[in-house]
């Protein structure tokens, strides 16, 4: 007899893209930043190592909202860091949902939502997008009306493609939230700063942000919340005291002072990333056009797990992915966009392996 309760008995859980312990990979599988993050960054933790560790940090982690309040322009009390934005996904679920209520996100899109409703014992929806990406607009307003939580990431991952926020206020649950997963959304043409939660929405949006993307900081696992503080107090009662480590905490406020460095990076990786979805077309391939760092391509041949194999024993990692739609299987390759080299490298061989 199992020990687990039966949740988590039967679940398969969350599987995470590879890490390759060894050098010598040009690594396009995990949407992480090819560059460096801020110096600051690095001067900040030397301080805190500098200084004492033996005091625990502070847990309402004031500085930060006030830096992260500053940027979005909002009030700190409408924000709430966490270990990675997927710790505040995990928060959001904790906080909201009761088993057996429904909870939703559009399919294909980020996986871990639906393991994070299993854990919670929720009933899970997909509701699955068209061909082209968009909502099926009569399943969506059915399902988003029941939800208790309707996860969105906007961009969506792995197609890149992203929804305007407009389009989405018809979605928020009767009786729920409407999450808005904003982890690549310093990649957007046009940057946005939770323009919906001050229009008068605050008390039914949350809107979550990563700086393991467009702040070089994924080994430092910080994420946050921008959400109204109605909410945020609720929330704050579910996470754990400490959940933003020192080291982490100083790095998140260094990298958010220093914005020249973020935008310079993610506008090096926005031109990269048009490059690619071009050369990918002259090579046969579909791409979507990202708003993102990553490009999710198909081929009309199908040969994607090859592809991805092919690449794999050239050092080369991209991500292989593969989804059930209600018609048959859905697969393509999503690559990361890195260095001009890496990206130059990843063409290349595409060239070759054909
Ligand atoms: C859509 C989406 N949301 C959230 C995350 C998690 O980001 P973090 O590193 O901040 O936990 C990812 C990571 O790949 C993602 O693709």
């Amino acid at each position: 007899m199992s020990l687990f309760r039966p949740q988590v008995q039967q679940m398969a859980g969350y599987t995470p893209g590879e890490q390759p312990q060894e050098s010598g990979w040009v690594k396009l599988n995990t949407n992480e930043n090819a560059y460096p993050p801020s110096p600051r960054v690095k001067e900040a933790v030397q301080h805190v190592l500098e200084g004492r560790l033996n005091i625990y940090p502070d847990p309402l982690a004031t500085e930060f909202r006030k830096v992260a309040a500053e940027l979005f322009q909002v009030d700190p009390d409408w924000i709430l860091p966490g270990n990675g934005s997927d710790e505040i996904l995990t928060i959001l679920m904790r906080s909201f949902v009761e088993p057996n209520e429904l909870v939703s996100a559009p399919y294909p899109s980020y996986t871990l939502y639906e393991t994070l409703a299993e854990i919670q014992g929720a009933r899970f929806h997909r509701i699955q997008l068209n061909p082209d990406w968009d909502w099926p607009v009569a399943d969506a307003l059915e399902v988003a009306a029941k939800s208790k939580i309707l996860f969105v990431p906007n961009p969506n991952a792995p197609s890149g493609n992203r929804w305007p926020d407009e389009d989405l206020l018809s979605l928020i649950p009767t009786q729920g939230v409407l999450v808005l997963d904003e982890a690549y959304g310093d990649f957007c043409d046009r940057p946005h700063r939770c323009e919906l939660l001050k229009a008068g929405f605050g008390a039914k949006i949350v809107v979550t942000r990563s700086l393991s993307k467009s702040y070089s900081l994924a080994g430092i696992r910080f994420g946050f919340a921008v959400a109204h503080p109605e909410l945020i107090r609720g929330m704050r009662k579910v996470k754990d005291s400490y959940n933003c480590n020192a080291l982490s905490l100083a790095a998140a406020i260094a990298a958010l002072k220093d914005q020249e460095w973020m935008l310079a990076n993610t506008n090096r990786i926005r031109a990269t990333r048009d490059l690619l979805v071009m050369e990918l077309r002259k090579l046969g391939f579909e791409a979507v056009d990202s708003q993102t760092n990553f490009v999710w391509c198909t081929h009309p041949d199908g040969e994607h797990e090859r592809r991805y194999q092919e690449l794999k024993q050239r050092k080369i990692l991209v991500r292989y992915m593969k989804f059930t739609l209600r018609d048959g299987i859905l697969d393509g390759l999503r690559i990361t966009v890195g260095t001009e080299d890496e990206i130059q490298q990843v063409l290349d061989a595409l060239r070759v392996i054909g």
